[in-house]
């Protein structure tokens, strides 16, 4: 309780002690305190009527102290009224929740490859790596592109700087994961059955918003007697199922490839509106038409098999491929206007995912 306080330095020690105990109280009822300490017949206005047993010529001191302590609770109470305390509790809470380190996750592009290698491996497929930088032969001649075939220019491609090899010509940055289809047929000594998955970082000449320098792809091959576009078609619908969620179907439209034959461009039916373009009364507001083109497919060339010592007359393939950052931002239900924005290392953004 408030002692006696016929001088300064036994004022000055009542406030201390205060001080004290208001540090040790136990700060659950905010009114409580209010009243206690600045309330009518709280400590503060006890201890403002002992300053006439103060000598005068210290009063003014002995006032201000007085002045300075009742701020300074006031704004203590207030901030716990406010849930917060100013001061580092020495006393530490062993039931409240703790801090959560900030443990971070893979990029999303990783995320997106590995859950694309789990889909295909899980039906037979073997997940393979291919050079990123190659030569001419694999990513375009072997494909039945010869050196002044016109269909090159589709792909803006990065040479390198080295002497051209005999047969194997320029070396190159991979335009597409097209350039381990003849490479997977010499692995397995031209003898089927071939069931690929090559996914692998590609190289094109464009910067802009819907393209990066960089980018991944993926690309399936499957070389077997009797493959047809069914199974082709079959394949598509397992992914989309998988990878979008059930009910999501796949469409094939006639396009042209030089390494396929026929060839297609393949759409996916858009899992926001499934597929029926419309939200409501109004279009879907993210695929507009009920689909969204992914990337391109066929059945492999019979050029493309006998590059790879393979018998077209005796065997037949399919072969699909496309983007990795666009099938997976499809997913996440995502129009990204700026594709950089995924190689950017912006957090905010990564943390999304
Ligand atoms: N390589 C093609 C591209 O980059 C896609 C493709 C792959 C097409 C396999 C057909 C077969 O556009």
């Amino acid at each position: 309780m408030v002692q006696n306080t016929k001088s300064l330095p036994a004022l000055k020690k009542t406030i201390t002690d205060l001080k004290q105990q208001f540090d040790i109280e136990p700060k659950t009822d905010v009114e409580n305190l209010q009243n206690k300490y600045l309330g009518k017949r709280g400590f503060i206005n006890d201890l403002m009527k002992s300053l006439k047993d103060v000598p005068r010529e210290m009063r003014p001191v002995a006032g201000q102290l007085l002045n300075e302590l009742k701020e300074n609770l006031d704004h203590q109470i207030k901030l716990l009224g406010k849930g917060l305390s100013e001061k580092t509790p020495n006393k530490i809470d062993l039931t409240l929740p703790g801090l959560k380190p900030n443990a971070g996750h893979t990029h999303p592009v990783s995320q997106a490859i590995e859950e694309i290698t789990h889909i295909f491996e899980k039906i037979g497929f073997t997940r393979v790596r291919y050079p990123e930088v190659d030569w001419d032969y694999y990513v375009f001649e072997s494909l039945n592109m010869p050196l002044d075939h016109p269909a090159r220019d589709e792909w803006e491609t990065f040479f390198i700087e080295v002497p051209e090899a005999e047969k194997m010509g320029k070396m190159v940055l991979t335009t597409h994961t097209s350039n381990g289809q003849v490479r997977e047929m010499e692995r397995l000594n031209s003898k089927p059955p071939i069931r690929m998955i090559n996914i692998a970082r590609c190289y094109r000449r464009q910067q802009d918003a819907t393209h990066t320098q960089m980018f991944h792809q993926f690309e399936g091959l499957v070389v077997d007697k009797g493959i047809n576009i069914q199974h082709l078609k079959g394949t598509l619908d397992h992914f989309a199922q998988q990878f979008y969620g059930p009910g999501t179907k796949s469409r094939i439209r006639p396009f042209h490839f030089q390494f396929t034959e026929p060839s297609f461009e393949v759409d996916f039916s858009c899992h926001i509106c499934h597929g029926t373009g419309k939200k409501g009364r109004s279009k879907c507001k993210f695929c507009k038409s009920g689909w969204h083109e992914v990337g391109g497919a066929g059945m492999v060339h019979p050029n493309v098999l006998k590059a790879g010592g393979i018998d077209p007359d005796e065997y037949t393939g399919f072969a699909f491929g496309w983007g990795v950052e666009r099938t997976y931002t499809l997913k996440e239900g995502l129009n990204i206007d700026d594709i950089r924005l995924i190689y950017s290392g912006d957090l905010k953004f990564l943390e999304q995912f």
